[in-house]
């Protein structure tokens, strides 16, 4: 086989010939995926982003002057604001129970930090049963469709690395009793030398690909089916949903579909909203929203400079507190808004270490960082919104994520901060729970979704004056 004389042509003008060094070597499978792989590329787009992200200088960093605080929808601290929320909720009820409203999952990333081998939404996180990030989140969703009367679709994102045994956790645990449970694959973006621009070779027959980021949720949604089927946007159309409650694997705690959330963001009719914590350290690794010149917009974490990050108020709080925790709402509508190309979320550089194939055809594995990798950011659709929501969480009630394999954002702090919660729940619901002298609990303790989703619901299902002196998995 040889490659027609057209891409040859194509990869000379952008200097990506080096792709098909090893051509007469190959076997025709490796030729045939290689040729896949070299021909799905665009490259024009390709030379941008190494025009702009690696030979020159743009900057994901505003000038700090023009930066400032945005308004947030704070706690509620009185009992009018709590019964303005409560009511407010009812927006979000009202939607859930027209079978408006779909989840979007994003589950596609390595999970390098965590050291797990897998993808991380199968990780044994639950603190008495060993249940899954998946599980978890399924099961809040199945709860949550039964208590509205309406199921509830999951659109899972997955990578080209971890689709199959995603699919297959998902199948051999009878999707967790989902009714309607889609997986859908991000796209891939080549890796490129971050000396000469050019696309890396994994091996002599592949691309050093990576995903394209959670950005690339919105491309993902719009492109058909693996079998030229619909796509998952025009599926969700079909179905009558409008709205779409987006969050990351890596968190537990997150309440899917947040009734009040819900009613916030269809109240102001906004676009996108988020949901923010207060950072209380500068250095937090969680994104920042902000204004820019008055637009709304996200500093990520690794972009923020240090004088932003450490700018306080008078009363000593942080200037820039609102910390993205990644969960967000989005009117179906918008995003294919977006996804139809007028206006596309850019595309940020991150430099890593990446192993390649070198001219002699060995593989080397760099001891220092040698690539570019181009990712997209979700929050980027922000500032493109023509209204938005923020709205503040208590971070100990819905955030504590799975990053980590120790310190903080690890399988312990997950699993502590669980057990503290569920037994906050058991309590409110009358229950009395044994703690150590300094108010932890010190056994594990944990309520199945499907058992109850909250306080609540809890009380209608223990008996008042239980006390719980060791660990106990509560399920139906
Ligand atoms: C992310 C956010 C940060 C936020 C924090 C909250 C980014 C760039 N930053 O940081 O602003 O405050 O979470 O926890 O996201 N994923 C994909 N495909 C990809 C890349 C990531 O599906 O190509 C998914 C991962 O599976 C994971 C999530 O996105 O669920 C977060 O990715 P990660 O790279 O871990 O971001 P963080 O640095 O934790």
């Amino acid at each position: 086989m040889q490659p027609d004389s057209a891409l040859l042509a194509r990869l000379a003008r952008h200097r990506q010939d080096h792709l098909l060094r090893f051509w007469n070597d190959l076997d025709e499978p490796a030729q045939a995926q290689l040729l896949a792989q070299v021909s799905a590329m665009d490259f024009e787009r390709i030379d941008n982003l190494v025009a702009k992200l690696v030979r020159g200088s743009e900057s994901s960093v505003p000038p700090i002057e023009s930066v400032g605080p945005v308004e947030v929808f704070g706690l509620p601290q009185t009992d009018a604001e709590r019964s303005a929320r409560r009511l407010v909720a009812e927006i979000g009820h009202d939607a859930l129970s027209r079978g408006e409203v779909a989840v979007v999952l994003v589950a596609g990333g390595s999970g390098t930090r965590l050291g797990f081998e897998g993808p991380k939404g199968t990780y044994p996180i639950g603190p008495v049963s060993g249940a899954s990030l998946f599980q978890i989140h399924a099961e809040k969703i199945v709860a949550l469709g039964r208590r509205f009367g309406r199921p509830i679709p999951l659109y899972v994102m997955t990578s080209p690395e971890n689709n199959d045994i995603t699919q297959q956790f998902f199948d051999d645990n009878n999707r967790f009793g989902l009714s309607h449970l889609r997986l859908f694959v991000q796209g891939n973006m080549p890796a490129v030398d971050s000396e000469t621009g050019r696309v890396l070779l994994a091996t002599n027959d592949g691309l050093a690909l990576s995903p394209d980021g959670h950005g690339g949720t919105i491309a993902a949604l719009n492109a058909k089916g693996p079998d030229g089927g619909p796509s998952c946007f025009d599926e969700m159309a079909s179905l009558g949903i409008k709205t779409l409650f987006y969050f990351q694997v890596d968190n537990p705690l997150v309440k899917i579909a947040d009734p009040a959330f819900l009613g916030l963001h269809l109240q102001a009719k906004a676009e996108m909203s988020f949901k923010v914590i207060e950072k209380v350290r500068p250095d937090e690794k969680v994104g920042v929203v902000v204004t820019v010149d008055g637009m709304p917009q996200v500093i990520e974490y690794s972009d923020l400079p240090a004088e932003l990050a450490e700018r306080r108020e008078p009363d000593g709080r942080l200037q820039l507190w609102a910390g993205s925790i990644a969960i967000h709402l989005f009117e179906l509508a918008f995003l294919q808004r977006l996804a139809s190309g007028e206006i596309s979320l850019p595309f940020h550089r991150a430099l890593k270490k990446v192993p390649y194939v070198n001219e002699a055809g060995e593989l080397v594995q760099p001891s220092a960082p040698n690539a570019v990798k181009f990712e997209q950011f979700i929050f980027d659709a922000l500032p493109l919104a023509a209204r938005y929501t923020l709205v503040e969480t208590d971070r100990k009630v819905e955030f504590e994520p799975l990053k980590n394999a120790t310190g903080p954002d690890s399988p312990a702090t997950v699993r502590a901060r669980m057990s503290e919660n569920f037994a906050e729940w058991l309590e409110t619901a009358g229950a009395t729970v044994a703690r150590a002298s300094d108010g932890s609990v010190p056994f594990g303790l944990e309520i199945s979704p499907l058992f109850a989703l909250d306080a609540n619901e809890l009380k209608t299902k223990i008996a008042p004056g239980t006390h719980i002196e060791k660990s106990i998995y509560l399920r139906p």
